[in-house]
């Protein structure tokens, strides 16, 4: 018999891909809340997680052994500004799925972020102490401490920015540099934000690294550190686009809602020590043309 697995956020771009990557090897039940998804093999349902009684009927209808879950509002910028919104799902909502996956006995995995850090101490390792300077970090963290002191059995999963074969509703920042740079548009892209960005399949081997894992805590991460600018150009020469309409800025010039940490790079020797094993940049994006 197949494990089962609940993937919520299955419309998102973390969740998107992983229903297409384990939608062989497990028995999968994806979930959207606005926009359905189809991917052959793959049940879904539509589920606001804020909503607990709706959830606890799924935890005991399809019984997952594992739950990964990566629904939430990702954006920074967006949290900045919708504070509330952004409690409601991306900690609130974080405390009935962990409750639920303790009570159902399912292991949670937890997509947290890089930015539970300030960004001034990297590179970040596992027992680093949390200090998020934007409401979407600060959210994130707050979610990890109540995994932590309720659910013994739980992984949070902390991820730099993923890049990959896009979800059919968002596609990370790969995809948004592709769209400007396709539709000739200019974009400016920060030379003072540091990162060290994965390649979604990656992501989504490591998530399983952590499921069979035992620690409460996972950096998956890939193993170059670039600034964001940095990263643009590369993808805008690998796939043929004119450079030049990427100008280098720092974070002074172009500031955003959301300030972002300087530095946000994490140490992934843990996870390696598991089997996790981050490909190049210049590998994943050859393998996207
Ligand atoms: N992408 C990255 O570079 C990155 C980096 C670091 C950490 N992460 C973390 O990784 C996870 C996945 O990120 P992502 O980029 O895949 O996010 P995403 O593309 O923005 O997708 C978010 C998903 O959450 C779902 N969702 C939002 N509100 C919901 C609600 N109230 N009830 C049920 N589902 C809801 C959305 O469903 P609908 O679209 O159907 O409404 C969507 O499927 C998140 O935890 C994110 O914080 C991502």
């Amino acid at each position: 018999m197949k494990e089962r697995i609940l993937v919520t956020g299955a419309s998102g771009f973390l969740g998107f891909n992983l229903c297409n990557l384990l939608k062989d090897r497990f028995s999968l039940l994806g979930c959207y809340h606005n926009h359905n998804i189809t991917v052959p093999g793959v049940e879904t349902v539509q589920m606001d997680i804020r909503a607990e009684k709706q959830v606890e009927e799924l935890f005991i209808s399809f019984r997952p052994h594992i739950i990964l879950h990566t629904a939430a509002l990702s954006h920074p910028n967006y949290c900045q500004e919708h504070a509330e919104e952004s409690f409601g799902i991306n900690v609130f909502a974080v405390k009935i799925i962990s409750d639920l996956s303790l009570k159902y006995n399912a292991k949670l995995i937890f997509t947290s972020s890089d930015m539970v850090f300030d960004g001034e101490h990297a590179p970040y390792s596992e027992s680093a102490s949390v200090s998020p300077i934007n409401r979407y970090g600060e959210h994130k963290a707050l979610a990890e401490i109540y995994i932590r002191e309720h659910n013994s059995q739980a992984a949070i999963c902390r991820l730099p920015p993923l890049y990959g074969r896009p979800g059919p509703y968002s596609g990370g920042f790969l995809q948004s540099v592709r769209t400007a740079l396709e539709g000739g548009r200019g974009i400016f892209l920060y030379t003072d934000e540091f990162r060290t960005p994965l390649y979604v399949e990656d992501a989504a081997a490591g998530l399983l690294c952590a499921a069979r894992a035992a620690l409460p805590v996972l950096h998956l991460a890939g193993d170059e550190r670039l600034s964001r600018y940095d990263l643009g150009c590369i993808i805008a020469r690998r796939f043929g686009y004119n450079t030049q309409l990427i100008t280098p800025c720092s974070q002074e010039q172009k500031p955003q809602p959301a300030p972002r940490p300087r530095d946000l790079s994490l140490a992934n020797s843990l996870a390696k020590s598991l089997g996790f094993k981050p490909r190049s940049i210049s590998d994943c994006l050859r393998a996207l043309l």
